[in-house]
């Protein structure tokens, strides 16, 4: 029997709206036949993956499909207050806005280890999704946008998904992933052919553990903040010239040492800035995005002047392979 984690040879890349069409189809019975009269609770982050599963799962079953954002403290700045008006507002689903941001970044401190990072991150998720599903009752299945890429990497052993297991089991949720079998540029092409719009199709992925592996090492609360803000900068910078859905993924990472410098005249002991922006389709093959000298500068200049505790800028010139995406 085909195994329902591994992509049939036989199955298209999916590269245009048609394709797109028939996958939806396929899946909406899918999801159908898997539910039936049941409700799903899906975790919405507001990204492509998650977006795109929650708009599959409604096209199948409306609004027994309930969604619950999770402030985790490591999402981007002004996330949150858009997810809430998009899903909120805009699309009017069955929406729930958790604030766990405390709850979260207690259970990282001086917790150092990625994967153990990762571990935490997933468990207090699954912990915040089983408190909504019992407030809700009868809940049976959680819906998640696990796309093909998390799949393959977690089976090599490269890194703990957060998606994938622990939930607890008195709860018996049962999992629907309507595009773990995707590549992500497929992904984006189902997202449009559902009618997404542009903006949130063409967004950039964000990791589930969000910047937390771009805070390396034992999150803190000002480093945290100088991730957020340094990279609201190179967001807001890289839209200006143009290159918003250009580059594939841009962000920065905060390292967990201090380097020397000077400012004022006065000798200061602080955090490098490392940005990263590259470019694939796959997120498996990976190439650096030439950048502007220019603009590089400029986003350099507002770093160092706006972003506290931070006295150096980096640029990650590393493809992938050797180096992964994210530092962790
Ligand atoms: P790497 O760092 O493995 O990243 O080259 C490949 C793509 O996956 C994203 N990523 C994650 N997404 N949970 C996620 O949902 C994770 O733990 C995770 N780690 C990496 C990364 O941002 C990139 O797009």
């Amino acid at each position: 029997m085909q195994d329902p984690n591994v992509r049939p040879e036989s199955m298209k890349r999916i590269t245009t709206e048609e394709l797109a069409r028939a996958f939806i189809e396929e899946q909406v019975a899918s999801i159908r036949a898997q539910v039936g009269k049941g409700k799903v609770l899906l975790a919405l982050s507001g990204g492509v993956d998650s977006s795109v599963c929650a708009a599959l799962i409604s096209k199948a079953i409306g609004s027994r499909l309930c969604c619950v954002h999770v402030n985790h403290g490591l999402l981007r700045k002004g996330e949150p207050e858009q997810v809430c008006r998009v899903f909120g507002e805009q699309f009017d689903v069955n929406l729930i806005y958790v604030d766990a941001v405390d709850r979260f970044l207690d259970a990282l401190a001086g917790v150092s280890d990625p994967e153990r990072k990762r571990k935490i991150i997933g468990g207090i998720f699954i912990e915040v999704f089983a408190e909504e599903a019992r407030k809700l009752k009868g809940i049976k299945f959680l819906g998640q946008g696990t796309i093909y890429p998390d799949i393959l990497e977690s089976k090599d052993g490269i890194k703990a998904h957060h998606n994938v297991g622990g939930l607890p089991e008195e709860l018996n949720f049962e999992l629907v992933e309507p595009v773990k079998l995707l590549y992500k540029d497929e992904v984006r092409v189902v997202g449009r052919a559902l009618g997404l719009p542009e903006g949130m199709v063409e967004r950039q992925p964000f990791p589930g553990p969000g910047l937390g592996v771009r805070c390396v090492g034992a999150i803190t609360r000002d480093r945290l903040e100088a991730v957020r803000e340094s990279d609201a900068i190179l967001r807001e910078e890289f839209a200006a010239a143009g290159l918003q859905g250009k580059v594939w993924q841009y962000f920065t990472i905060v390292p967990d040492f201090k380097s020397t410098g000077i400012k004022d005249g006065k000798r200061t002991f602080d955090w490098p800035v490392v940005i990263r922006a590259i470019n694939t389709t796959d997120a498996i093959k990976v190439t650096i995005e030439e950048i502007p000298y220019e603009l590089l500068y400029k986003i350099r200049d507002r770093i160092l002047a706006e972003v506290k505790g931070v006295n150096r800028v980096l640029y990650d010139l590393t493809p992938k392979p050797v180096g992964t995406i994210e530092w962790e």
